[in-house]
């Protein structure tokens, strides 16, 4: 039976290859179905075959937005070139760089989207991230999974070394595992085909979220979703560019990394090419620039990358960019409408922004209906008037922009518009002030900024409760449901249910979320709060030194401010947040939120011992530790009189190192630092790893 399973398996990733990466289906889609039901049952009926890279197992169990992992090595960015002039800029530094030796360049589209690094292991996916900060990327894998173009197991047959890559097995002849390297990561683009587009946010819009703005907002938003069966639903795809690391095999070229790749099983974008001079370079720029709206996903310009390893290597990289590859950027996407209104909307701190209503304009794969002025003085500046007809912009992964008002084409029925001096949401008198151009709101019980507010405390990087947007809090707050965040968590099922375009699996699922998001980490909880200047950094610096938010809210000014990276901007609105906002804390710990709970973890602050093996040392800690995270990693070090930093310096006694550990575990090694492995750490620590 297992060789069964087996064979069925292989021959359903034939054809998902032959029709989620070739475009090429052999079967019909019933015939396909029938294979996958066929599968299914076999598994239903011998659970012990069950494997978690079958091809039934896309979407699976587990957390699908997990933590934040180290690169193996950093996930660079590109140099920009914007014109040809700074194209040969960049290809005389490489001539010089390689004391005029001959170049061979490769070019590919840019394709705009979200970096993701893949890794398998004996040809097995086993992580996905996203590129993050490219040091940082999140754990993502449960996502990446659901994407058909993925292969959740890899192909033999990849003869490198020897410069061949053969052709795609067919079933039944397949490839040798001992092809596969051991281990493999690789780096590409998730996207959504700009046709897509329209029908992923129709599903947003019904689900009372607001449309994405553009195909990139599309992916990265549907790749970081929290439940891996909506990502399931999303037509996400993915061209894979880079063979960061195969364990025991080497390349020569970059165009034998790409082939290497196909041969593996990946999807490599097909319009790459070889040139031998620049001059083919900017030919290829110059076909898809013309080319580019017939393109069915959105690409943003072309990376020209220099082909020999060697010769990468040679030129190597800057902390942000390699030195070998640079993007040729295409001129931004332009669109000339009309501003049928201006609006004003307030936000989470109160501050009034200008909002331009559109006529409804195409602009790259995205239907604009609006764009932001900015602020009362950029309007008057641009003397930007209702009736303008303007030219809009959308250049790289920015939201649309007025680029420019068309004067000429005033017919003088445009009308100036007047910012007002009351808020328009709750009539409070506005404020401005000397040394801000910001106009603002200053009334805290603003319904506006309730709004807003509520809106931050859900969004992603936050308490991320998917379901919750704007449309819905809209209704929660104008029905009064709902007046601080605290109050999303008295709801019931029922009354949620009464609202409008609601029904009882909304409801149920939005109250699952809501409750699901109190075992939120302190430092989702802090950014929630919506702190002026306390965004991500800035919060994972201050419970990483404080471990809770309790003993954050003790915190003096001056304590604050000798803090590293913390300056006296962030200390000062930290200090009056929790100065004035004491009330919903206690409202929150009523609640159950986890991170006020008293644990041992968290009661660093008030437990100090000095007689363990932490005390008196210094730590750091990298990479994952499996069910802990970093930050509580370090508040039980500190329980036990130990001293964490951030970075391995001679002053560091121990790296503890997790999973994946990255940079700073090869900075240990080089200064001799002592590395804790994640099991001896927890045995210090005297509990067992889960
Ligand atoms: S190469 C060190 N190739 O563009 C090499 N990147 O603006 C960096 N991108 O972070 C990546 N298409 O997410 C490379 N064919 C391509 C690409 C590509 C899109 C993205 C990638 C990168 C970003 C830089």
């Amino acid at each position: 039976m297992k060789t069964k399973i087996d064979k069925l398996r292989e021959l359903i990733r034939y054809h998902e290859r032959k029709y989620y990466i070739d475009a090429q289906p052999e079967i019909s889609d019933a015939s396909f179905d029938a294979f996958m039901r066929e599968l299914e049952e076999l598994e239903k009926a011998h659970p012990e075959f069950m494997s978690p890279d079958s091809p039934t197992q896309r979407v699976g169990g587990g957390a699908a937005l997990g933590s934040r992992m180290p690169h193996r090595n950093p996930m660079l960015s590109l140099d920009n070139s914007y014109d040809e002039a700074e194209l040969r800029e960049f290809a005389e530094r490489v001539g010089r760089g390689l004391g005029g030796a001959p170049v061979e360049y490769v070019t590919e589209l840019k394709i705009d989207g979200l970096g993701v690094s893949l890794l398998y292991e004996n040809g097995i996916l086993v992580r996905g991230t996203t590129r993050g900060d490219g040091e940082f990327g999140e754990d993502v894998t449960a996502n990446l999974r659901t994407i058909h173009a993925i292969p959740l197991r890899l192909v033999g047959g990849a003869a490198a070394g020897e410069g061949q890559a053969l052709a795609l097995r067919e079933p039944g002849k397949g490839g040798d595992i001992n092809d596969i390297p051991p281990v493999l990561e690789v780096r590409g683009e998730v996207f959504i085909p700009k046709h897509r587009l329209d029908v992923v946010n129709a599903q947003r819009e019904a689900a009372g979220e607001l449309p994405f703005a553009n195909p990139r907002n599309a992916a990265a938003g549907s790749v970081r979703m929290l439940d891996a069966s909506i990502t399931a639903s999303r037509p996400l795809d993915i061209f894979v560019y880079t063979l960061n690391y195969a364990e025991g095999f080497e390349f020569a070229k970059q165009t034998e990394a790409l082939e290497t790749m196909k041969t593996l099983g990946f999807k490599c974008n097909p319009h790459t090419e070889r040139h031998d001079s620049l001059e083919g370079v900017i030919a290829y720029y110059q076909r898809w620039l013309a080319k580019r709206e017939e393109i069915p996903y959105d690409v943003d310009g072309i990376v020209v990358k220099v082909n020999s390893i060697a010769q990468q290597e040679q030129l190597g990289a800057t902390s942000k960019q390699p030195r070998w590859a640079t993007s040729y950027k295409f001129p931004a996407h332009q669109a000339i409408t009309r501003i049928e209104k201006i609006g004003v909307q307030v936000g989470r701190t109160g501050v009034l922004t200008p909002v331009a209503l559109l006529k409804p304009v195409k602009l790259a794969g995205a239907t604009i209906t609006n764009a932001t002025l900015h602020n009362e003085q950029e309007l008057s500046t641009k003397d930007v008037r209702i009736g303008d007809t303007v030219v809009l912009e959308r250049a790289g992964d920015v939201i649309p922009k007025i680029a420019a008002v068309l004067k000429e084409r005033r017919t003088g029925d445009e009308v100036v518009f007047n910012f007002p001096d009351q808020c328009p949401t709750c009539g409070t008198p506005v404020k401005r002030s000397e040394t801000e151009v910001a106009v603002r709101c200053v009334n805290a019980a603003c319904v506006a900024q309730l709004k807003r507010r509520i809106a931050h405390w859900a969004s992603r990087d936050a308490l991320a409760i998917e379901g919750l947007g704007p449309a819905r809090i809209t209704q929660l707050v104008d029905t009064q449901m709902v007046c601080d965040v605290a109050d999303l968590y008295t709801l019931k099922e029922d009354e949620v249910c009464r609202l409008e375009r609601m029904g009882q699996a909304s409801a149920k699922s939005l109250i699952r979320q809501i409750e699901r998001s109190k075992a939120a980490p302190p430092e989702k909880v802090l950014i929630g709060f919506g702190i002026l200047h306390v965004g991500g950094h800035a919060a994972e610096q201050l419970i990483s030194h404080f471990s809770s938010i309790n003993a954050l809210s003790r915190a003096s000014l001056e304590e604050l401010e000798t803090l590293y990276k913390i300056g006296p901007r962030i200390a000062g609105t930290v200090v009056a947040f929790f100065a004035q906002n004491q009330p919903l804390l206690q409202k929150l710990k009523a609640i159950g939120f986890h991170c006020f709970e008293e644990t041992a973890a968290r009661r660093s602050d008030l437990l100090v011992a000095t007689d363990s093996f932490f005390s008196g040392k210094t730590f750091v800690v990298t990479g994952s530790l499996q069910g802990i995270t970093r930050a509580d990693a370090s508040a039980q070090i500190k329980a036990r009189g130990g001293k964490v930093t951030s970075s391995v310096t001679g002053k560091t006694d121990y790296l503890i190192a997790g999973e994946s550990p990255g940079s700073k575990y090869d900075k240990a090694r080089e200064l001799g630092t002592q590395i804790l492995a994640a099991d001896e750490f927890f045995e210090k620590l005297g509990v067992a790893a889960e």
